[in-house]
């Protein structure tokens, strides 16, 4: 007897508490650190089934989402209440606020038959160092012959991402891995100050010599990009997002939304016979736009490296390089052994170069050849771009003949190879149509060398092919 009127209690504690939040989310009212706010959005007074289904949706929608982390870590108990999180005034304020209009906004599209539309703020543990905050909005359809609302349509929003356990916010050190990184993240902040500037050229020099960003450095993790602080008084604006899609490679993947992860692996799975086209040290005004003419009629993207003081020279050659959609990338200013300079002299060589592309064509370069590929491990750091090589070699500043040439490059190229040749000699010019005839034939696709590295080549690593590559020490 006993034991039946304690087990009566617990159902009728059940039902009132059902009640209860039932009120609460007709009222569209939220508790503080409530996890659902919950609003029905359509008539449903009519039938006492319907409103029963309702129940049982949203009791069935509470029993899935257990928030177990959220107890321990912040309440120490374990406690299966509704208040599953956490926020600070301010932050739940904003929060609720959020909820509200996308539970209303969901709510606008639905009519016709009873539905309802269930918000709340779900986190899921990325790994064990990152925890993903969403909204989710949930769209449900009165089904008369289920007798039971019916998911339609679900939609999740990223707003936050905190620090696993702690929930902390996150910082730089959290989204870099390392030094490499570090380099990566400076790179794609140049680029995006050029970009957001009303007039790029005229901070162009401050700039390119911005100082590497640094672990202390301040920065927000956003959802979708990284917020690092600028000068104002130089750039005229106090901060700057960097997507993380723009910081691939240099962050961790786990930043990056998995449709980008998803289609990059797409990428690199249909990787087929590629091969990686590059001409150096022009441009010039003859045989670059011969070549240029070529390409074009035979439609393939080459990579070429320039030089800084051919660019100043023939600024139109350049932009006509990228208007084709070939890659520009830098091989010096004056192309001097590197190796017999001081870390300014290569700075400088780097940075006229920069400089000369920039101002001819609007972009950055992304990657770097040493002239006569000779690199020691200090030029390497002290260039701080990735360092491209070559597997093959077409001998065109040795040779005469654009035959041999031609022989030379289709005998040694393999699937993923980087071929070496210069557009400022006629006979490569000359020699290239037997080459890309020779290719195709065997089956190539042309493709840049960011292209063929699948856009994960980084600084301080050399790249000899699509498949050979090593880290400077
Ligand atoms: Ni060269």
């Amino acid at each position: 007897m006993h034991q039946q009127k304690k087990e009566n209690e617990r159902s009728k504690d059940t039902l009132k508490r059902l009640l209860l939040l039932f009120l609460i989310s007709c009222l569209g009212l939220s508790i503080f650190g409530t996890r659902y706010f919950l609003r029905e959005t359509l008539d449903y007074s009519s039938t006492k089934q319907i409103k029963k289904a309702f129940e049982q949706l949203i009791q069935s929608e509470q029993q899935k989402q257990i928030l177990a982390d959220m107890y321990t870590v912040h309440k120490g108990v374990e406690e299966k209440t509704l208040y599953g999180f956490f926020f600070s005034e301010e932050e739940h304020e904003t929060v609720v606020a959020q909820l509200e209009e996308k539970t209303k906004g969901a709510a606008i599209g639905l009519g016709g038959i009873p539905s309802a539309v269930l918000s709340y703020i779900s986190e899921e543990d990325i790994d064990e160092t990152l925890t993903h905050r969403k909204y989710v909005t949930r769209e449900y359809r009165w089904a008369q012959e289920q007798s039971a609302f019916v998911l339609e349509k679900e939609v999740a929003e990223l707003f936050d991402i905190r620090a696993y356990g702690s929930r902390d916010p996150l910082t730089i050190r959290d989204v870099a891995k390392d030094e490499t990184s570090l380099r990566g993240i400076t790179r794609v902040l140049q680029e995006a100050i050029l970009e957001k500037h009303d007039n790029p050229e005229m901070i162009l020099q401050d700039v390119l010599a911005l100082p590497d960003i640094t672990f202390e450095d301040e920065g927000i993790v956003l959802p979708h990009a990284l917020q690092l602080r600028t000068d104002p008084k130089v750039f005229g604006f106090d901060t700057i997002d960097l997507e993380y899609s723009a910081l691939f490679p240099a962050i961790d993947t786990l930043f990056l939304d998995s449709a980008f992860v998803e289609a990059h692996e797409i990428k690199k799975e249909k990787r087929e016979k590629r091969v990686a086209l590059t001409f150096d040290d022009g441009p010039n005004t003859q045989s670059t736009m011969k070549l240029l003419k070529l390409l074009e009629k035979e439609q393939i993207k080459a990579t070429f490296f320039v030089l800084g003081q051919m660019v100043t020279a023939h600024p139109t050659v350049a932009s006509k390089i990228v208007e084709q959609g070939h890659e520009i990338a830098n091989h010096s200013y004056t192309h001097p052994d590197l190796t017999k300079l001081s870390s300014d002299i290569i700075h400088n060589e780097v940075k006229k170069t920069d400089e000369a592309i920039f101002r001819a064509t609007g972009i950055l370069p992304k990657t770097f050849r040493a002239p006569y590929g000779a690199a020691t491990q200090e030029v390497i750091r002290t260039v701080g771009l990735p360092m491209i090589h070559w597997d093959v070699d077409s001998l065109d500043w040795h040779s005469s003949d654009p035959q041999a040439i031609a022989n030379k490059v289709l005998e040694e190229v393999r699937p993923g190879s980087i071929v070496l040749m210069h557009d400022i000699h006629e006979r490569s010019v000359e020699a290239a149509p037997e080459i890309i005839r020779g290719l195709r034939e065997q089956g190539y696709e042309f493709v840049t060398i960011t292209e063929l590295l699948f856009d994960e080549q980084q600084p301080y690593y050399q790249y000899f092919s699509a498949t050979i590559n090593q880290k400077n020490e």
